[in-house]
Formats: structure tokens, C-alpha cells, sequence
């Protein structure tokens, strides 16, 4: 009897489940953005939101929750209703924190439902307009010879301008002192007003800038040079030996968001990243479309876990850490 009784409730969230996810999208599905408007994160966000507004038949609308380098966020999703209205992107940043972070307020493994990668992006490295150094040689030479006077402008403990950033430093041994922003859309005004002197970031933002000749580039951070900006060398041709980082995009929801709806919103992102409009966005801005076949949600569980695995032992060995 027990037996049946559990059986028949068992049935009746099975059906409940299968009915919110036939009605799903029925309201504005929100789509959290860890950064600041206007910056990297945010210009691919709206990108694919714009599209899926399309295909869904419902405005997916962007939230930016800002903080401790996208840790905000995260834990805010990862407390949100699990009904198919929260969703998160995030980049490198979901495994970089595990590492960064001494306490988290939530578990990037264990706490989200894994829904598809979708755009890769390079960085590039950058000054203000009126820097002293025309090349990345004389770049390298004046920092180090003024390490003390010189800013470093990042998006917090957790970002990739962060990341990039500490590398960087690593790699021609200087410390610099450390302006952390909410993201790199203010970081951006702060080096073109002047206020900060470098900064590594993400193509999505900075070649617009770059083409309009309001900031120095000194090198992109991928192994091969970038299509979108064929004159600027890599770092790691410029002396900096295998100095690689690329910032890779997935989309997130609440852990127990009904698989049917998880399915869906695959489906929403992978019709996203076949749209023209976005292929041409995202092409005009150096960002790379991940291939079809890695969008799943499994390929994308196992990027992270290998992305974890990978930036543990970088991250330790630099030993900057938040609590
Ligand atoms: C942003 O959207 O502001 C950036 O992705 C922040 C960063 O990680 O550098």
C-alpha cells in the first residue's frame, strides 16, 4: 500500500514537472550577468538574449548582480528558484573562484544544472592612450622600471582582467598595485580618463576602443593571432613563452531546474549561436562561437571540471586568495 501511495506521488511530480516545462517559457526569463552593464560579460549576454528572446516567444532580460569578482552572482543563482526563470552566464571565473575564494556561498560543481558553452573570447592587453611605451618591449621596460607609480585596473578577485592580469605580472616579475572595478566596463572609463595605466581585457569590449585609437594594445593573449586585429602579436610571440589565457562563456541554471527545461533552453542558446546577427557580433568582436557538438550539458560539466582542475594549482602558486 505504502508501496502504491509513493508510486502514485512520485507519478504526480513527474506530471507536474513535465506540465511547467510544456508551459515554459509562461514570464520573462532572466539571465544574470556577474558584471557590469556594458562590459565583456554583459555585451555577450544581451548578444544571445536578443536571440532567444526570438525563439522563446519571451524577453529574456539580463540582470547584472555585481561583486567579489562575479561570487555574487553566482551564489545568488545558486539560491534562486530552481523554475526555469533563473538562469546565469559566467565565465573561467566559475572555476578560477574555487581556488581564489577561501569560503564560497555556493559549490560550482554541485549547485547549478548545466545548460551550454557558447563563445570564446581572447584578451588583450592594453594602456591608457598616453603611456610611454609604443611596443611591448618598452612596455615591459618602463614597468618594471616604474612598478611602484603604475596601476593595474581589473574586475576583481575572480574576473579574467584579474587573471590575465596576475600572470602577467608573474611573468615579468613585478607587483603592481591592484585597482579592482565591477567589472571591466568601469575599469574601461577609468583608463581612458586616465585614472589606471593597464589593463588586460576581454576583445567584446576592447576592440571597438582599439580601433578607435583611445588605448595602447601591446599583445593578445591567445597562442595565435586574432582575426578581428591581425597586426597585434600574441604575448607568447613576444617573449612571453606559452602565456595563453582564453576566456570561455557557460550558461547556468539553479541545480533542480526540470531537465525538460534545461533542454529547452539548450536548444534556445544553440539556435542563439546559429543566428546571423549573433555570428556577426560576435565575429566583428573577436569572439570565436564554441563548436555545436561541445554545447551540451555534459560537455560543458566537464569543461568546468577540467577548467578547475587546471587553474587550481596556477592560481595557488600565485597566492593571492579573498576569504
Ligand atoms: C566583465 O564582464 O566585466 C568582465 O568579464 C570582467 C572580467 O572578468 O574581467
Amino acid at each position: 500500500m505504502q508501496f502504491k501511495h509513493s508510486m502514485i506521488a512520485l507519478l504526480g511530480l513527474a506530471t507536474a514537472a513535465f506540465a511547467q516545462a510544456q508551459a515554459w517559457p509562461a514570464k520573462p526569463v532572466a539571465l544574470v550577468v556577474p558584471f557590469a552593464a556594458g562590459g565583456p560579460t554583459d555585451v555577450v549576454a544581451r548578444t544571445l538574449a536578443a536571440s532567444m528572446t526570438k525563439s522563446l516567444g519571451q524577453t529574456v532580460l539580463v540582470e547584472n548582480k555585481l561583486g567579489a569578482g562575479g561570487n555574487v552572482a553566482a551564489a545568488y543563482v545558486a539560491k534562486a528558484p530552481a523554475d526555469g526563470y533563473t538562469f546565469f552566464i559566467h565565465h573561467n571565473g566559475m572555476a578560477t573562484s574555487t581556488a581564489l575564494y577561501r569560503k564560497l556561498n555556493y559549490d560550482a560543481m554541485k549547485d547549478f544544472e548545466f545548460v551550454s558553452q557558447a563563445v570564446e573570447v581572447p584578451m588583450t592587453l592594453l594602456a591608457r592612450k598616453d603611456f610611454p611605451a609604443n611596443n611591448f618591449q618598452e612596455m615591459v621596460s618602463y614597468i618594471r622600471a616604474n612598478k611602484d607609480k603604475i596601476n593595474l585596473a581589473t574586475a576583481g578577485l575572480g574576473a579574467v582582467s584579474q587573471l590575465c592580469g596576475m600572470m602577467f605580472q608573474r611573468a615579468i616579475g613585478v607587483q603592481l598595485t591592484e585597482v579592482p572595478f565591477q567589472g571591466t566596463a568601469p575599469a574601461m572609463n577609468a583608463l581612458l580618463g586616465g585614472q589606471v595605466d593597464v589593463m588586460c581585457d576581454q576583445t567584446t569590449q576592447t576592440v571597438p576602443q582599439i580601433k578607435a585609437g583611445t588605448v595602447k594594445l601591446y599583445g593578445v593573449t591567445t597562442k595565435s593571432r586574432v582575426k578581428v586585429l591581425p597586426n597585434a602579436p600574441t604575448l607568447h610571440e613576444q617573449g612571453l613563452k606559452d602565456f595563453e589565457v582564453v576566456v570561455w562563456h557557460g550558461i547556468y541554471a539553479p541545480k533542480g531546474t526540470p531537465r525538460p527545461i534545461i533542454d529547452r533552453m539548450n536548444q534556445a542558446v544553440r539556435a542563439a549561436l546559429k543566428d546571423p546577427d549573433v555570428v556577426k557580433r560576435m565575429d566583428d568582436l573577436g569572439a570565436e562561437i564554441v563548436e555545436d557538438r561541445t554545447n551540451t550539458p555534459d560537455a560543458l560539466q566537464a569543461h568546468l571540471k577540467s577548467e578547475i582542475d587546471k587553474w587550481g594549482p596556477v592560481i595557488r602558486a600565485g597566492g593571492k586568495f579573498a576569504d
